[in-house]
């Protein structure tokens, strides 16, 4: 079992020495880790680091934000995907610069649209210094390893434990390094498939370790299958511009954004050969999409023709974005 003082030491030691060098680790301005960590709510380190310098040169504060065109805001966030996160991280902009400040409080950041009990918490220490624990995948990892936590980590009550267990652990000193401390540990050692436990802080205290159990945790009930899908995107080229239809206001998650057709959207297109394939993940779903060629007459309704000009400034989906990167590769 861990013991506290040795825990947080080795912990805040290893951190010190062991911490990736990542843009949002350079500041305490609540808007620019709030800005962090919803981009950091469903998207990796890697994919999010380039992003995120990108966005903060262009709403360098939540004014900017909040007074930012949508669909501007929403082809800054291409590529990120999960476009719900970019409407209510403005929302939360429009919310701070009405208040006239950031927020400094847990209660006042968690009330902020798109901010659950992890981004609250994450925001609050480390850019307030208070003394809340994080829970999310990785924390859940090391922590259910760490206690050598057997149930299973998808229910409430495990959730539960561990975050009573995070919060015990936590460093009132220095919450914010506690929590990037152990969400750095389950991204860099304690990781699901080979944890590196001989690099560990914690190697010696490990409950899982010491029960020969640390690749048999965390625990999950089995996962629902994907749902597996064939589509196939088409490329219609009419003098140097593209055919794309824009996603109706009630689509929901994507409203608002421009698509290529599929073809089924063309039952008159003549289909060439295919120009390649990708997969495309998202939620439950794992598309297989091919890209063809196609030859239309004329648009049909609501389709649009755009210049690669027009495209730059326009929000793409991420699977036209994808469909495009193989036609400009072949
Ligand atoms: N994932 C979520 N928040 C993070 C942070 N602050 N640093 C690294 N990874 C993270």
């Amino acid at each position: 079992m861990l013991n506290l003082r040795q825990a947080r030491a080795a912990l805040a030691q290893w951190f010190r020495s062991s911490r990736r060098d990542l843009p949002w680790r350079r500041t305490r301005d609540p808007w620019r880790i709030l800005v962090s960590e919803v981009m950091l709510q469903q998207t990796r380190v890697a994919v999010v680091a380039p992003f995120y310098e990108r966005f903060l040169e262009r709403y360098p504060d939540a004014a900017a934000l909040a007074a930012a065109p949508e669909a501007e805001l929403l082809a800054q966030w291409s590529g990120l995907g999960y476009y719900t996160r970019a409407r209510n991280l403005q929302r939360a902009a429009q919310t701070i610069t009405a208040l006239g400040r950031f927020p400094d409080n847990y209660d006042e950041i968690r009330a902020l649209p798109g901010v659950g009990d992890y981004t609250a918490a994450a925001v609050a220490s480390i850019a307030f210094s208070l003394p809340y624990a994080v829970l999310d995948g990785n924390v859940i990892r090391v922590l259910a390893r760490a206690f050598a936590e057997t149930g299973d980590v998808q229910s409430q009550s495990v959730r539960v434990r561990l975050k009573e267990e995070a919060q015990r652990l936590l460093d009132p000193r220095r919450p914010g390094d506690f929590n990037q401390a152990l969400m750095e540990l389950g991204a860099t050692l304690c990781l699901p498939r080979n944890p590196q436990c001989l690099l560990c802080p914690w190697r010696e205290q490990c409950a899982a370790r010491a029960a020969g159990l640390e690749h048999e945790l965390p625990r999950k009930s089995r996962k629902r299958e994907p749902l597996r899908q064939q589509l196939t995107l088409c490329l219609v080229e009419k003098d140097g511009a593209l055919l794309f239809r824009q996603r109706e206001a009630h689509s929901s998650r994507l409203a608002g954004f421009w698509d290529l057709p599929e073809a089924r959207d063309l039952p008159h297109a003549e289909l060439g050969p295919p120009l390649g394939a990708f997969r495309h993940s998202i939620t439950r779903h794992d598309y297989t999409v091919e890209v063809r060629s196609a030859c239309v007459l004329r648009a049909p309704r609501g389709f649009k023709w755009l210049t690669p000009r027009e495209l730059e400034t326009l929000p793409l989906s991420t699977m036209a974005r994808k469909a495009l990167a193989q036609f400009h590769a072949t």
